[in-house]
């Protein structure tokens, strides 16, 4: 069991996070966040001036992709789970309202898509790793182990950011937070690069009504079904 590929794709702020880093801790295996990956690369382009006014410098991101080192630090005893960006700790920064408003638009271009899922098929080759994103299923891993798709309606998911902005000493406003989240839903499925959508072989977990360890649970009961 701990040498498989787990896919979690699903809608913004559904809990994938959570629940990957809960199964990779129980089974011992990589946790790989791949939304972290994009919203680094979104990070970097705010700090070099790549996006003003909410266009991208789309050249001369492409000509920085060699400057972009993203490593993560995982400590999962701790549950700690680190993005570095050129040697540098930016866990918080990437969550930024700022990041999150820019994301969608650095995620849907294809020259950063596939250098991201380079580095992902790299990482995740070996097995014994579960990652969480959008086009895991679909694009990154289409061979997965397992594969599940998450979602739970706009308002609990929004709710959930809003929680967590909160418990980090950010003020957004609920409905600054709920329209986000229902931008970037309508942008990462109807982009043009892997849009955001269910595998045919993927199984669903709405967790809407579910806590932490039942969709734990659910997931362990997939993996005791697959033998
Ligand atoms: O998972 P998270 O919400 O942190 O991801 C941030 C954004 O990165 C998503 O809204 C999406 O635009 C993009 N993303 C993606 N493909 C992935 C993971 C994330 O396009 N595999």
């Amino acid at each position: 069991i701990n040498s498989l590929i787990i896919a979690i794709d699903g809608h913004s702020s559904c809990g994938k996070s959570t629940v990957a880093k809960d199964l990779a801790r129980l089974l011992k295996i990589a946790y790989i966040d791949t939304g972290a990956m994009y919203r680094a690369v979104t990070l970097y382009s705010l700090q070099n001036n790549l996006i003003a006014d909410g266009s991208i410098d789309e050249e001369s991101l492409k000509s920085s992709l060699d400057d972009i080192d993203i490593r993560f630090r995982t400590n999962l005893g701790k549950g700690t789970n680190e993005t570095w960006l050129n040697g540098e700790n930016v866990e918080n920064e990437i969550r930024t309202l700022e990041v999150s408003n820019n994301v969608s638009q650095v995620s849907a271009l294809g020259f950063v898509r596939k250098r991201l899922v380079e580095l992902q098929q790299i990482m995740g080759e070996k097995g014994g790793v579960v990652l969480d994103g959008r086009d895991i299923g679909t694009v990154v891993f289409p061979n997965a182990d397992l594969k599940i798709f998450m979602t739970a309606s706009p308002e609990i998911r929004a709710q959930r950011r809003y929680d967590e902005m909160k418990a980090k000493g950010e003020n957004p406003s609920f409905d600054e937070v709920l329209k986000n989240v229902k931008d970037r839903d309508l942008m990462d499925s109807t982009r043009k690069e892997s849009p955001l959508k269910q595998a045919d072989d993927a199984v669903v977990l709405d967790n809407s009504n579910l806590d932490q360890k039942q969709q734990l649970d659910w997931i362990l009961d997939k993996l005791t079904e697959m033998g």
